[in-house]
């Protein structure tokens, strides 16, 4: 058990590429912590960085309040999982969960017991005896996460451990790993680039994009509360629709974007106040825009806004629970959330509405959340 603190961290490979760029982490003991963003945006550099594989060009790592940074990985007592999971071929699953313990020269009676007790947990104990080559991606998964286990490590890194993996395994792995954490209350942090995986799993979540942190947060307010444009984007499916338009004061606050004119709830004024006559970005979640005959649209609020936004309808995807709608507004593109009742066409328009309640502002340069005064 540990916690983990990343104090100023970079890392830049052939004195050009900066993978990750100045980051400060507080990773408490025994947190479920996740780190995500897209592809490249430096996630393994930092576990490797933690684990000890790479060295950091600026910056200090303590794990138990311990300076690592001139520590051997083998020295950091944590425990990495891979994505490929990296298992020796050659040898059983029993050798390689006791491969570790062995090179820590335990005898053969503890190594036995801890990799029973590791088998028990994972429920692998009728995979002992196989090859890799033998074994399903999810019993790979499993044996990779018990290689981990029988060390009992202070912190547990995970590196996309799910990704290979088909839909269905990777939700019951999901849960897995976190009933794991919650019955061996060790510090995890993990890896994905899968914004639900994260917003899942993590009880605290790193966004992180191009080697630089965006938002740490808990999941509801990172969903609530983005920070930027990049995060209000990355979490939530459908994305969060953004229009660019300026804001008119004359006569209560107004939103104008193009034939966009939506009369502001009066809450809005504490939040653009100074940003009168200027151009904002509004973010507009999916979920968040009704249609006006659905029985969701009939649920009409004080909050909801009063024009009516003629929805050209593009494409429509029929999930059964419910309806995703494309469509365009001007030649702006925007999905909205509509129940499955929603009767529409291509081609045709819809009369939708927007909770004003939920409306999420930005700065136009900086790109970052506009907060109430
Ligand atoms: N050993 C390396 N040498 C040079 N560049 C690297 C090396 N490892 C990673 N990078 C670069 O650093 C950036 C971050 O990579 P990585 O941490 O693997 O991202 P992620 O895991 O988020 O996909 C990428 O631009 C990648 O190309
Ligand atoms: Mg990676």
């Amino acid at each position: 058990m540990a916690k983990v603190f990343l104090n100023n961290i970079s890392k830049v490979f052939d004195n050009k590429v900066v993978a990750v760029n100045h980051i400060n982490l507080d990773i408490k003991d025994r947190e479920f912590f996740v780190l995500v963003g897209p592809s490249g945006c430096g996630k393994s550099t930092i576990l490797r960085l933690i684990a000890g594989l790479d060295e950091p060009t600026e910056g200090d790592i303590y794990i138990d309040n311990n300076l690592v940074n001139d520590l051997s990985p083998k020295d950091r007592d944590v425990a990495m999982v891979f994505q490929n999971y990296a298992l020796y071929p050659h040898m059983k699953v029993y050798d390689n969960l006791s491969f570790a313990l062995r090179l820590r020269k335990y005898s053969k009676s503890v190594i036995e017991g801890k990799v029973k007790d590791a088998a028990g947990i994972l429920g692998i104990d009728s995979l002992l005896p196989r090859k890799p080559s033998e074994l399903s991606g999810g019993e790979s998964q499993r044996v990779a996460v018990g290689r981990a286990i029988v060390r009992a490590p202070k912190v547990f890194l995970f590196d996309e451990p799910l990704s290979n993996l088909d839909a269905k395994l990777r939700v019951q792995m999901r849960a897995e790993i976190k009933k794991l954490h919650r019955e061996l209350g060790t510090t995890m942090i993990y890896v994905t680039h899968d914004q639900i995986e994260a917003m899942t799993m993590g009880q605290r979540i790193v966004i992180l994009n191009k080697g630089e942190v965006q938002q740490i947060d808990t999941p509801l307010n990172l969903y609530n509360k983005p920070a930027n444009v990049f995060v209000a984007g990355f979490i939530g499916n459908p994305p969060m629709n953004f229009i660019r338009g300026t804001i008119t004061s004359s006569n209560g606050y107004i939103f104008i974007s193009g034939n966009i004119r939506i009369s502001l709830y009066s809450d809005s004024k504490k939040q653009l106040t100074g940003y009168e006559e200027k151009e904002v970005i509004l973010g507009l979640r999916p979920d968040d825009i009704y249609e006006e005959t659905t029985s969701k649209g009939l649920l009409k609020t004080q909050t909801f806004s009063k024009e009516t936004l003629k929805l050209v309808v593009e494409f429509i995807e029929l999930m059964g629970n419910e309806s995703l709608v494309y469509g365009k507004i001007d030649d702006i593109s925007l999905v909205m959330r509509a129940p499955a009742d929603l009767r529409c066409n291509r081609g045709k328009s819809i009369n939708a509405h927007l909770d004003l309640a939920k409306l999420h502002w930005f700065d136009c340069i900086t790109e970052k959340r506009i907060e109430k005064q």
